[in-house]
């Protein structure tokens, strides 16, 4: 039981990533905030975890708007009293489905741009300025961001989502910088193409999967494989471990 007892907050924990990392944070002892906007995923990851005996509470949230993410906090504090770890998970992009445009800067409407970057960037801001305050409060705490292998090399065509994955990463290193006084770690993953709803359309596309699956594993990543990253950043397994960039991605970003 790796993290027995601690209070876990997961945003976009209804799909992918987030999902299986309320998972498995929760066979690990935590008690799982799952702040999602999607209700009937949010609600049905809660009864998953609930039903195999373990603590859940879903809260319907759009981390872009900053009341939600006050009602977060508040409601967290109401019923636990604490928040030992947030993980800043949830983001829009790269799905056919999206009604964000992925595109190159030239082809980008401001509109998007703003929707892109405030979700994904501003979203764990609004988190951690919520946050934050509480940890260095209760004299400690455990912060981790989902930035993508966008945040650290050029890959083309959705630069609002590269941008706000580049700003995550500098986010990250600066409130490590800024925290770690207050017993408070912040490190970063850097997932490669993994295999969830945001993605699955894209993979539709041979040239696309073909190239996704280009690293040295030779294979998408299954949200599995980040919940693991996800855990191990988490626990007292890395207790001298901040400010830390990691890429979760088969290798990919190594060529
Ligand atoms: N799948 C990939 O290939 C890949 C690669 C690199 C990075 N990432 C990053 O991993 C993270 C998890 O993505 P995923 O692959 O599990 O995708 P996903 O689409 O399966 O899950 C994202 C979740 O975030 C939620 N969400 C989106 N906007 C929200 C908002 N404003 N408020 C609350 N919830 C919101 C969605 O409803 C969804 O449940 C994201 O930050 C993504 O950018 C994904």
């Amino acid at each position: 039981m790796k993290l027995k007892d601690r209070v876990a907050i997961i945003t976009g924990a209804g799909s992918g990533q987030g999902k299986a990392s309320a998972k498995l944070f929760a066979n690990e002892g935590a008690k799982v905030v799952i702040v999602e906007w999607n209700e009937e995923n949010g609600k049905s990851v809660e009864q998953e975890i609930i039903q195999d005996g373990h603590e859940a509470l879903f809260i319907k949230t759009d981390i872009s708007k900053e009341e939600d993410v006050i009602n977060v906090v508040q409601q967290v504090m109401d019923t636990y009293g604490k928040i030992d770890i947030l993980f800043n998970n949830a983001s829009v992009g790269f799905s056919a489905r999206s009604k964000y445009k992925m595109a190159q800067v030239q082809d980008t409407p401001l509109e998007d741009w703003n929707s892109i970057i405030g979700i994904n960037l501003n979203g764990a801001y609004l988190m951690c300025k919520h946050i934050l305050p509480i940890m260095i409060k209760q004299k400690g705490g455990n912060i981790i961001n989902n930035s993508s292998m966008n945040g650290l090399i050029g890959v083309t065509g959705a630069d609002a989502y590269t941008a706000a994955k580049g700003g995550v990463v500098a986010l990250t290193r600066v409130m490590a910088v800024d925290n770690g006084k207050h017993n408070i770690r912040v490190n970063c993953i850097c997932p490669g193409a993994i295999d969830t709803p945001m993605i699955a359309e894209v993979l539709e596309d041979a040239t696309v999967a073909k190239n996704f699956a280009a690293g040295p594993l030779g294979r998408v990543g299954k949200p599995e494989e980040i919940a693991t990253a996800a855990l191990f950043l988490a626990s007292d397994d890395s207790s001298y471990i901040t400010g830390l960039i990691m890429p979760v991605d088969g290798g990919w970003s190594a060529v």
